[in-house]
């Protein structure tokens, strides 16, 4: 049943009890009284009682039986009718009352119908606030399930995804190692004897510079190759508990040079007493190495450099993090996708083979860890590699 129809009910019930001529419900707002529910109020008795509402002294009236909380009544004509009038305010501070004509005065039995009458219909509205915050409830709860729902169907994607990466390596590792064990014997050929014929050259020769310039090419030939096989060899993996800070602190060592003479700047914010982690030592100087050569290569103006490493909870998982972070050029966000592509790089013309990025997702994965980036466009890049602190089952 809706309000309006139990008022109604309510009202023809009441005025059939109490032998009333007619009742309304009428309530207050910024804009004075107005008529909500009635009964037996024709259309002329309408009429009057909306210009009954609207004089001035009849809603003081009105208005001191709603803030006094008490029944009033008084004798007046209505519609051309003599009646006794009673007010009957809503209890429980609602801002409505009941008006009820009687053609006499009303007996105590029939004011106590009135005033429960009253109680009913504020007890249904109490009902329909219950049943109000109850939906609401329901509600807060259901946004909380579509929450969860959406951050479970985004983690079954960045799963999916890995798996597709992880497929993607496999297959370029295949063909890498075959392709790269044929170079590799012929390519180390080429610049060995280039080196002895450069030895056996006079200094003045015309064909040194040539020369020189097959021997550069060769070594880089030689040095992408090296990385393919590094990237597609299926090494033994020696793992051992070993201390992340320790690596960082080789690799920057390593690197110390190269930024010193880059003018970057070098941060270094490593948590002391981290636990150490089960890692393949050498696979994770290579990761760190390769962030590090990439954020090196984002800055060639010049910039800061920071290395941090911490622990960090998600998804109730405790993981070893390193986040290698720099303020250079920054990945466009189309590029963003595909960086841990083999192959991808935006670094083709100065010697950039694309695989930095996919060995180094292939070493974090197998160590059972996460690579994240984030990335601004001309402002900077930060990837942090998460090595879960428990031990890996071996299968
Ligand atoms: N710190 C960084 N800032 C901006 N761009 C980056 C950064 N790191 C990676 N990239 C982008 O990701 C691409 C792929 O990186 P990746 O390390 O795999 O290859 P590369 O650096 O181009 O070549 P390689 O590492 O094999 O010499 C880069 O070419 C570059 O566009
Ligand atoms: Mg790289």
């Amino acid at each position: 049943m809706t309000k309006t129809s139990l008022v109604e009910s309510v009202l023809k019930e009441a005025c059939a009890l109490t032998d009333a001529s007619w009742a309304a419900r009428v309530a207050y707002s910024a804009n004075g009284w107005h008529l909500l529910e009635s009964h037996r109020l024709s259309k002329k008795r309408a009429l009057v009682l909306h210009d009954f509402l609207e004089n001035k002294s009849n809603s003081a009236w009105l208005g001191g039986a709603l803030t006094g909380g008490h029944s009033r009544s008084r004798a007046c004509i209505f519609a051309e009718d003599s009646c006794k009038m009673y007010v009957y305010p809503a209890l429980g501070g609602d801002e409505w009352l009941f008006i009820v004509s009687m053609k006499e005065s009303s007996t105590k039995e029939s004011q106590r119908i009135w005033r429960l009458a009253s109680m009913l219909i504020c007890n249904a509205a109490l009902d329909v606030t219950n049943q109000t915050s109850e939906l609401m409830r329901a509600v807060s709860e259901l946004e909380e399930t579509q929450q969860e729902l959406r951050a479970r169907i985004a983690a079954q994607r960045e799963a999916e995804s890995r798996l597709v990466q992880a497929a993607k390596l496999a297959a370029v590792g295949e063909m890498a190692a075959g392709v790269a064990h044929e170079l590799n014997n012929p390519l180390t050929s080429v610049v060995g004897f280039t080196e002895l014929s450069l030895d056996a050259l006079p200094s003045d020769s015309q064909v040194r510079a040539d020369l020189e310039l097959v021997l550069r090419e060769a070594i880089r030939a030689r040095s992408v190759v090296r990385r393919l096989l590094d990237f597609a060899r299926q090494r033994e993996v020696m793992r051992v508990r070993a201390d992340i800070n320790e690596i960082v602190d080789d690799v920057v060592t390593l690197t110390k040079h190269l930024l010193l003479t880059s003018s970057v700047e070098l941060r270094l914010q490593l948590s002391p007493g981290l636990p150490w982690v089960l890692i393949d030592r050498n696979q994770i100087k290579q990761v760190v190495i390769n962030l590090v050569n990439n954020a090196l290569y984002a800055m060639p103006q010049g910039g800061v450099l920071s290395i941090q490493t911490d622990t960090v909870v998600r998804h109730g998982v405790s993981y070893l993090a390193l986040a290698v972070r720099d303020n250079g050029i920054g990945i466009q966000p189309e590029n963003l996708g595909r960086i841990f592509e083999p192959f991808f790089t935006t670094r083709g013309d100065k010697g950039g083979t694309g695989l930095g990025l996919s060995v180094t997702y292939g070493i974090i994965t197998e160590h059972g860890g996460v690579i994240e980036v984030e990335s601004q466009f001309n402002a900077g890049s930060a990837f942090t590699v998460l090595l879960p602190l428990e031990p890996l089952h071996e299968s």
